[in-house]
């Protein structure tokens, strides 16, 4: 509407022609004020504030003023912060990339006196101080926590807030990323970046999965995608006649084989060049091959692959759907704290319904809802315009980007009539006989006999939870029958016990006791539905005593 004015406005001052490229930037401009951004506008931004960085291991009580004066002799400095990760680092933006130029003019490269060292150089540095010493009353610095705060802790946290809505809000606000940890993790692409191209200059590394799609929560790993699309000779003109010249390259059978000896070789530098990288393994055999390795100084969990630009498209789309709605992304933060704190996800691969796929989950009953709180996959298709047409390897990968095209319902469900809703939803899902689909928006026939199937929104033919058995699949739909169960019974509001506030509301549904209670159960024969409901009851009163 707002839209509509300003071009009405500029037709009264006599400007009729309105370019498309104006308006596209218009449009941009509108979805940034309302506080939508499009995830490459986020992603370019991003990039270049990395490489205008550089990490610094700092020792514990080092000068902050005399730090940060000593830096300013190369340049301004955007953003400057601290963190501790096995020792204090600072990560320092630089206004401009010629003063990361500057500053590594003056670095040193180390003389150690029982080994030596591989002098490739990095934007990974080490503080020394030499001579001055500095004062034992040297003020601990303010360092950004990059972890969660520990289970118990969120729980008596969110025992003090008076509604569950708030409860979940305070559950997101603790556990998403901070922008610095976000800063951290596109700095750490841009570090691996630098190895890369010693292979290849154009090359460019760019974080994908839940570091960049919304659902992020600190300590998650860092999905890593080497992306070669854009160096130059791929969009060269060849002439329709006359002379041209190609490359001489070397070939492989398959882009697989391709992936793989490139992702082998880098793999290998990370091991052999990468400072602070740690633990390298390359698993060049899986669907998608990968080089996995930790990377010290930011504490991360890296896997890096290469030729993965669906993967790339899936997390643009969980960001668009995380953006649509705030209710989106607070639903799939409590729902995959809650899977986690129930061991229903798990930090290590195997049958264990992944985050990916809850998340799915939890879009596709966004989907159920009447109205729907968000629109399905096929009609943000249908919204795409021509710059947004895009298939990857055959697959249909389009859908709209401008975000004011979309329509959204107006539903007004509040976050906890959506949470009893989800456990509801899936205590009951015809698992058996259906497929999760967020491209149609609504439950297909099952394709294969798998005890879960969430089809891949893009790459169709796929099944996202391909790995799940049944036991994991019934001990998921176990515990939403009886978080929705609890849920109906849990206090309304904060109660207190000697001062004491007592878990209630979304805090007694993580009350790691209720998993013991489900495991132990299990091994048990089954009892009937009232007597474990009773026994989970009395072990809640005995736990509220207990506080
Ligand atoms: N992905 C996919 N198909 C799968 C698994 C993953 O397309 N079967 C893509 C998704 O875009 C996903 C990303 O790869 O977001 C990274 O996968 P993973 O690390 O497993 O999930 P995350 O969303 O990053 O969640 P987590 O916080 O658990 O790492
Ligand atoms: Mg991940």
């Amino acid at each position: 509407c707002l839209q509509n004015v300003d071009k009405l406005l500029l037709r009264g001052i006599g400007t009729n022609v309105v370019s498309a490229q104006a308006e596209a930037t218009r449009k941009e401009e509108t979805d940034e004020k309302v506080g939508h951004r499009s995830f490459y506008a986020v992603q370019v931004e991003r990039q270049e504030q990395a490489e205008r960085s550089v990490l610094i291991s700092c020792p514990f009580r080092v000068n902050e003023k005399r730090f940060h004066k000593y830096l300013l002799n190369h340049g301004d400095i955007n953003k400057f912060f601290f963190y501790e990760s096995h020792s204090v680092y600072a990560v320092v933006e630089f206004a401009s990339r010629e003063s990361v130029t500057s500053l590594l003019e003056a670095v040193a490269i180390p003389i150690v006196s029982d080994e030596s060292v591989v002098p490739f150089k990095s934007r990974l540095l080490s503080l020394r101080n030499l001579g001055a010493v500095e004062s034992p009353n040297q003020p601990v610095k303010q360092c950004q926590p990059q972890t969660t705060i520990p289970i118990n802790e969120l729980i008596q946290r969110l025992s003090k807030e008076e509604s569950i809505d708030q409860q979940i809000n305070s559950l997101t606000e603790a556990y998403q990323l901070t922008e610095e940890n976000s800063r951290l993790r596109f700095l750490v692409c841009s570090l691996l970046k630098d190895i890369a191209a010693a292979y290849f200059p154009e090359c460019t590394i760019k974080p994908f999965g839940s570091s960049v799609n919304g659902f992020g929560k600190l300590g998650c790993d860092l999905d890593m995608f080497l992306d070669l699309g854009g160096i130059s000779g791929y969009s060269v003109k060849r002439p329709k006649s006359g002379l041209s010249l190609e490359y001489g390259m070397k070939r492989a059978n398959s882009e697989r084989a391709v992936t793989q000896s490139i992702l082998s070789v880098i793999g290998e530098c990370v091991e052999q060049f990468g400072a602070g990288c740690v633990g390298v393994q390359k698993i060049l055999n899986a669907r998608c091959p990968l080089v996995r390795f930790a990377h010290q100084p930011s504490g991360f969990q890296c896997d890096l692959t290469s030729n993965n630009r669906v993967a790339m498209k899936s997390t643009e789309l969980l960001y668009l759907y995380g953006e649509l709605d705030p209710r989106v992304r607070y639903l799939v933060f409590t729902v995959r704290c809650w899977a986690r704190t129930h061991g229903i996800t798990s930090s290590i691969p195997g049958a264990w319904i992944t985050n990916f796929s809850l998340t799915l989950m939890v879009l596709f009953f966004l989907q159920r809802r009447s109205p729907p709180i968000i629109p399905t996959l096929d009609y943000l298709r249908d919204l795409a315009g021509p710059a947004d047409k895009n298939v990857i390897e055959g697959n249909d990968c389009t859908f709209v980007s401008d975000f004011s095209k979309i329509q959204v319902e107006s539903n007004k469900e509040t976050l906890e009539q959506l949470l009893f809703e989800f456990f509801e939803f899936y205590a009951t899902f015809p698992f058996s006989r259906m497929s999760i689909n967020i491209r149609k928006g609504k439950e297909q026939n099952k394709p294969e006999r798998t005890p879960l199937h969430i089809q891949n929104p893009f790459e169709t033919s796929l099944n996202v939870s391909k790995n799940v058995n049944s036991t994991q699949l019934e001990r998921f739909v176990a515990l939403c029958q009886e978080s929705s169960w609890l849920f109906q019974q849990s206090e309304t509001n904060t109660r207190r016990c000697n001062g004491t506030p007592i878990p209630w509301g979304l805090a007694t549904l993580l009350l790691p006791s209720q998993v013991a209670g489900i495991k132990s159960r299990r091994k048990r024969k089954r009892e009937p539905a009232t007597e474990r409901i009773k026994s989970l009851l009395e072990s809640l009163k005995n736990k509220k005593l207990a506080t």
